[in-house]
Order: structure tokens, then C-alpha cells, then sequence
């Protein structure tokens, strides 16, 4: 009796223990294993709005490589690993699924010869490098193994959805989460290493059917080096700043902060990244790029002058390989492609407005759309959108004239831009850059987390690299320009003085860190959605209102965009035009009304998250800088935006 009774309490222990593992095991999978993503509705066609590139240069600008190796393992393993999700029956699909990656918010690349490209913004390069310089090899056929890495396009290209269309914009916002991305791209190569069935499914993709075991061997110990060496090393890091950092989400990277902890931290080996790898607190919304190679400064605060130093800058923050640690190896040699960096700019910036083509401060451009010859900001399709309504719009101009022009200049189309004071006299080299506002922080009251902790970081940089400051942004200016300079020194024969200059823009390594932000023209700017340097604000009815009636919280990562309030939808269901506030504000609780599953909640109340200042109200509280405008006044300046 008494034995039955102790049999039976062991296997009721038995039971239960096993049950806690599997609820234990469960929850560590839903809460740290587990990517929880968006599903969108199908979509019927997609257009590429009109912005004076040709398809040509567009698919270009889509996959240029330029250098980097931002996912950290070779495209052979890329495309066969499978999705970081657990299944009982059946196949996970692939990681490099176009549909499984869009739910990210990457694109699908164009077809070719009825294959599947890589997402918009995935580049395939070279043979891919390790971090001591060799190359990666195939264990089996000992082939060099190749790079994937992000291009610019990866971040800088937007995407709309309305009523089963897609709107696709060169150089707009990207709604992609990297956070996601880099959490299912990691659990993805650990599935590989410990869920049964899957190395052996991953082998025979990268190495082929007949591949021998020592071979698998030898790819079963790259994979643990790879996982090891980068995937797990970066997580402990980020684990250790993760308290005092703010999430990202869907269409917001803290790309200065992330590209100093890659430069200053990671690339710089164990003493970097124990000194110099600092929270990622200030997410800003990806920038709308068309244009911006002729301000005079570029970055939401202005920091940076030379465009060669701000891109080659952004492709060692993705991941383009440079030695900063081994001087026998020559210190400051990279992977960045320079000369391709080059192009992109080129093809972003078209050709300098000049006497030319009318730019005499006279007349405007003999283009008359703008003298801008490059990309081009998209025009508001009214046949997808819905047709503007002219007399609003015209109310609308002249509220932009009395309000908004003297921060963000005239609008483009007209002489008065082109006459503006700030076209900035001809540079010794010729050339003329549109000299754009740096306003305050004290006047314009947004938040300010980036700009100031721009200001405020500090570096260690080892002695040999040569870097005469330990002011953040000042040093990765040096390095960056000691890393493009190397290239030019490199070449056979090294880069002329006069092609170096034209490559660097004609515009000197130029850091400044104002406690700022700057404002643009504002040509295409419906495009762009959510606002603000940290797309604190969804559309652009809220940014009109008083901060109080702003959204204190929203979801980012629905694509529906609204018309009518001029950015993404605020919820499932919109509630008729009749209703601006309520469509446009929200319910203006504390909690997003109407949750999206798998999207991201940007709550305004965290500091880098801020959605004051730029304010319209009355009074003179810090961040107003114009009186309250009534609904009828925020729809016609809508209205007018959509014709910029
Ligand atoms: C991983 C994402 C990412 C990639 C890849 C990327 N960028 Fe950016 N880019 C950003 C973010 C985020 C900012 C805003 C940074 C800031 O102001 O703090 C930015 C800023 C800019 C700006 C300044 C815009 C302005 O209004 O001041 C330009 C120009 C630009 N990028 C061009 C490029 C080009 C050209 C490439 C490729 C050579 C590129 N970017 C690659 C994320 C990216
Ligand atoms: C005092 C100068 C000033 C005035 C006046 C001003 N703005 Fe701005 N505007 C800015 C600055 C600075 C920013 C960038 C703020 C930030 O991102 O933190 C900005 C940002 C914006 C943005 C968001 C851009 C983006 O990429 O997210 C829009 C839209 C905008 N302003 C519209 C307007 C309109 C419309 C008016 C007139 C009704 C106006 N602004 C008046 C300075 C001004």
C-alpha cells in the first residue's frame, strides 16, 4: 500500500516537474525566443512613385554594395537558414523568405528571370572577410563564401499601403524593426546549432547533398565561432546597456549611437567595448534622404558636413569591416567601397544647380519643378490618394508663407527658394549648398536626447589611431576620414587631389554638435510619416495641434496610410473625416486605443521618446513657435503639403 502510494507521488512529481519545464520552456520561448510579427493584408500592385530616376538606377541604388557585411554571416548561410520559429509538423520556411522578411518591413526585391531578388536594400559583395582578414571558405568546396550586408536603400526607401496599393519611395523612411531583424537573424543561427534536424538540413543547403563529416564538421564549428565570436558577444553588450536605453522599434534607429558603440566599441576589441559602448537612447524616425546632398549640413542636428565622411561613417556602423586594432595589417584599411559610395551619392544628388541651368539667384531653374536634378521628392499621386483640394491648398499657402517659411524657407517650386540668402555664396571650389535652420532646443522644445547626447559622449581611443579628441562625434570624424583617406592612398595610382575633393562633396570634414535640430524644406514631406526627428508624432494633423492633444501613444508598424490626416493609420477602422480629432488624435489616453499585434507602442512619456515641442498653441510656453491654428487651418496646410 504504502509503496503503491510513494510510486504514485513520484510519478504525480514526475508529472508536475515535467509540465513546470515545459511552461518554464514555453515561456523562455515566448519571451525571449519568440519574434512576434505583423501579418499585412495581401496587396494588388505596387507603384513606384516618379522621382526623376530611371528603373535602372533605382534596382541599382537597391542592391549596391557598399562594402558592408551588416548580417555577419555569409549569403550562403543566409538563405538557407530556416525561420527562428518551433514547429511540432511541418517546414518553418526559410529565414530569406521574401514574405517572412517584409513582415520586418523589408521590401521584396524585383524579380529576375523569375527568381526571387534579396529585399530592397540587402546587397550581396565580395568574398566575405573575417575579422582577421582572411576570407570565409565553403568547408566542402573551399570556395570564398560571400558578403551580405545592407545599402542605403535598406533604410532609406518608404513604403505606403492604401486600399490594396503600395506606395514605394525612394529615399523616404523605411518602416523596417531591426531590433527584430537582428533578434530572429541571431535565434535563427542558434535554432541551427540545437534544435534537432536543423544542422543537418542547413549542411546540406550550404554544403551540398554529398557533403562529407568533415566537412559538416568544419561548418558545425564555424557556425559556433560565428555564434560565439560576434552573435553572442554583441547580445551580452547590448544586454549590458539595455536598462538605460530606448526601444526602436518599427522605422526608428538610433543609427549615431549604434554606429559609435560598432566603431568605438566592437571594432576596437575587448578594451572598446568595455569602455566606450553606450545605451542606444535616442531612436530617430530614418530620414527622408532627396535633397539633403545640397544642405550645408546634414543629420537631424546638423553634425556633419561632408557627405563622403557621413557615408562611409554609416557603412562602418553596418558592419563594413576596418582594422583599428592591428597596425602590422595597416590600420584603418576597410572594406568600405568607396568609389560606389561615390555613385550613390552622385545619383542621389543629380547635378549642382548652377548658372547652367539657370541658377543665377535671377530666375529659377530652367527645370521648373526644382533646380534639384537628382532624386527628387514624390509627388502626391491623386489617383491613388484621392484628389487635392485646390482652393483648401491655396489657404493653405499662405498660412505656410505667414508661419512656416522662415524656418523652412520657401517652398521649392518657387523663385523665392531659389533667390533664397540661404543658397550660400559659390565655396572656393565653386559650388553653392542650401545653408538650412538650426533651431534650438531651448526654442524648438523637442526632445532632446539626440542632439545633446551627441554633445555630451565621450570616447577612449587607443593612442596609435592617432584621433586628437575625445569628443564622440569629433573623433569618429577623424577616423572616418583617416578610413576614406587610406582608400584613396591605396589605390593604384592613390586618388588626385582634385577627384579626392570631388569625391568628398567639395566640403571639408566639417563636426559641429548644436544643441538643434534643423529644419528642411518640406517637399514631400506627406511621404514621411510618423514626425519629428523621433517620429514621436503619426501624422501631420497631430503635429499641427497643441501637444496636449497629440497622441500620448501609438502603434508603429502598420503601413495603412491616411489621407486624410496625412500619415499611417492610427487605428483598424477610421472614423470618417467628420471626426478629425478623433481620427487623427486618437482617444488621447495614456495607451494606444487600438493595439496592432506584432507592431511596436511608442509611448511619448519616455524621455528620447518626447512628442513636445513645434507647437501651435497659444501662450508662450517653452516649444511654441507660432499661435493656435483652428482644424480648418491645420487641414489647408495639409492640404498645401500635399502639393509640395
Ligand atoms: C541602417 C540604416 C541606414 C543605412 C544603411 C543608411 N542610412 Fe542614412 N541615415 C540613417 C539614419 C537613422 C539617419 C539619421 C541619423 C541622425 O540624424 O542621427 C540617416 C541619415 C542620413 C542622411 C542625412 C539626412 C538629413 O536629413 O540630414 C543622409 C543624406 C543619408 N542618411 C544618406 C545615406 C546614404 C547615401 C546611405 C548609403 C551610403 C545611407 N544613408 C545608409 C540610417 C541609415
Ligand atoms: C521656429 C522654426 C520653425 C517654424 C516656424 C516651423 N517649423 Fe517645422 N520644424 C522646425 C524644426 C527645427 C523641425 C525639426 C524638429 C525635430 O525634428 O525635432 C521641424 C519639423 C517639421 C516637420 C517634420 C519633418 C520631419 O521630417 O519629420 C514638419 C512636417 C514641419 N516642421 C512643418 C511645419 C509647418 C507646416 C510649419 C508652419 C505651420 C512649421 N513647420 C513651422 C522648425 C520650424
Amino acid at each position: 500500500m504504502i509503496r503503491i502510494t510513494k510510486l504514485k507521488t513520484g510519478i504525480g512529481a514526475v508529472a508536475i516537474l515535467f509540465i513546470v519545464l515545459v511552461a518554464v520552456g514555453f515561456k523562455i520561448y515566448r519571451d525571449k525566443l519568440y519574434v512576434n510579427l505583423p501579418d499585412y493584408p495581401p496587396i494588388n500592385r505596387a507603384a513606384w512613385l516618379d522621382q526623376n530616376w530611371s528603373q535602372q538606377q533605382r534596382e541599382w541604388f537597391h542592391h549596391a554594395d557598399q562594402g558592408t557585411q551588416t548580417v555577419n554571416i555569409p549569403y550562403e548561410w543566409f538563405v538557407a537558414l530556416e525561420q527562428p520559429r518551433l514547429a511540432l509538423v511541418g517546414d518553418v520556411g526559410r529565414l530569406s523568405d521574401p514574405s517572412y522578411l517584409d513582415r520586418f518591413g523589408f521590401i521584396p526585391g524585383a524579380t529576375k528571370g523569375g527568381e526571387n531578388q534579396l529585399p530592397v536594400g540587402f546587397a550581396r559583395g565580395g568574398p566575405m572577410s573575417k575579422w582577421d582578414g582572411t576570407s570565409w571558405v565553403n568547408p566542402q568546396t573551399n570556395d570564398p563564401m560571400t558578403s551580405l550586408g545592407f545599402t542605403c536603400a535598406a533604410c532609406h526607401t518608404g513604403r505606403l499601403t492604401y486600399k490594396h496599393v503600395t506606395l514605394l519611395i525612394d529615399g523616404g523612411p523605411a518602416l523596417t524593426d531591426l531590433g527584430k531583424f537582428r533578434q530572429a537573424l541571431g535565434i535563427s543561427v542558434l535554432f541551427t546549432r540545437f534544435v534537432p534536424g536543423r544542422f543537418d538540413r542547413f549542411a546540406k543547403n550550404v554544403l551540398g547533398e554529398d557533403a562529407g563529416d568533415d566537412a559538416k564538421k568544419a561548418l558545425r564549428d564555424q557556425l559556433a565561432g560565428v555564434w560565439n565570436g560576434f552573435f553572442n558577444v554583441v547580445r551580452k553588450l547590448d544586454q549590458g546597456i539595455a536598462d538605460a536605453s530606448v526601444d526602436e522599434g518599427y522605422g526608428r534607429l538610433d543609427a549615431l549611437n549604434r554606429i559609435g558603440n560598432q566603431v568605438f566599441g566592437v571594432d576596437l576589441g575587448k578594451e572598446g567595448q568595455e569602455k566606450n559602448y553606450s545605451p542606444t537612447n535616442a531612436p530617430v524616425n530614418f530620414p527622408h534622404i532627396w535633397n539633403a546632398s545640397w544642405f550645408d549640413w546634414v543629420q537631424y542636428n546638423a553634425s556633419i558636413e561632408q557627405p563622403m565622411v557621413r557615408n562611409a561613417g554609416e557603412a562602418l556602423g553596418v558592419s563594413a569591416l576596418v582594422d583599428l586594432t592591428d597596425a602590422s595589417k595597416g590600420l584603418f584599411k576597410s572594406g568600405v567601397q568607396v568609389s560606389i559610395i561615390d555613385e550613390i551619392e552622385k545619383q542621389l544628388a543629380g547635378k549642382q544647380a548652377t548658372a547652367e541651368n539657370g541658377f543665377s539667384g535671377l530666375k529659377p531653374p530652367k527645370d521648373k519643378e526644382s533646380g534639384f536634378t537628382g532624386l527628387k521628392s514624390p509627388k502626391w499621386p491623386e489617383n491613388i490618394l484621392g484628389p487635392i483640394d485646390r482652393a483648401l491648398a491655396a489657404k493653405g499657402a499662405t498660412l505656410y508663407d505667414n508661419l512656416c517659411k522662415d524656418c523652412h524657407l520657401p517652398p521649392v517650386d518657387t523663385r523665392e527658394f531659389w533667390q533664397s540668402k540661404n543658397w550660400l555664396p559659390a565655396n572656393e571650389f565653386g559650388q553653392r549648398f542650401l545653408h538650412v535652420e538650426v533651431i534650438l532646443i531651448t526654442k524648438i522644445g523637442t526632445d532632446p536626447v539626440h542632439a545633446e547626447g551627441m554633445a555630451k559622449r565621450k570616447v577612449w581611443v587607443p593612442t596609435d589611431l592617432n584621433i586628437s579628441t575625445n569628443d564622440f562625434g569629433f573623433a569618429l570624424g577623424q577616423l572616418v576620414e583617416k578610413t576614406t583617406n587610406h582608400w584613396y592612398d591605396s589605390q593604384t595610382p592613390p586618388v588626385s587631389e582634385d577627384k579626392r575633393n570631388e569625391m568628398n562633396g567639395y566640403r571639408p570634414n566639417g563636426i559641429q554638435a548644436p544643441l538643434g535640430y534643423k529644419a528642411r524644406p518640406l517637399n514631400g514631406v506627406w511621404a514621411t510619416p510618423p514626425y519629428l526627428h523621433n517620429g514621436s508624432v503619426p501624422n501631420l494633423y497631430a503635429l499641427l495641434s497643441p501637444v496636449s492633444e497629440r497622441p500620448k501613444s501609438f502603434y508603429l508598424g502598420r503601413r495603412e496610410f491616411d489621407p486624410f490626416c496625412v500619415g499611417y493609420q492610427l487605428r483598424t477602422k477610421v472614423p470618417g473625416p467628420d471626426k478629425p480629432d478623433l481620427r487623427c488624435l486618437g482617444d488621447q489616453s495614456s495607451s494606444a486605443d487600438d493595439a496592432f499585434e506584432g507592431g511596436f507602442e511608442l509611448k511619448t512619456a519616455i524621455l528620447g521618446n518626447r512628442n513636445t515641442g513645434h507647437e501651435f498653441n497659444d501662450g508662450s510656453s517653452a516649444g511654441v513657435i507660432g499661435r493656435k491654428l483652428s482644424v480648418d487651418e491645420r487641414l489647408s496646410l495639409i492640404e498645401f503639403l500635399k502639393t509640395q
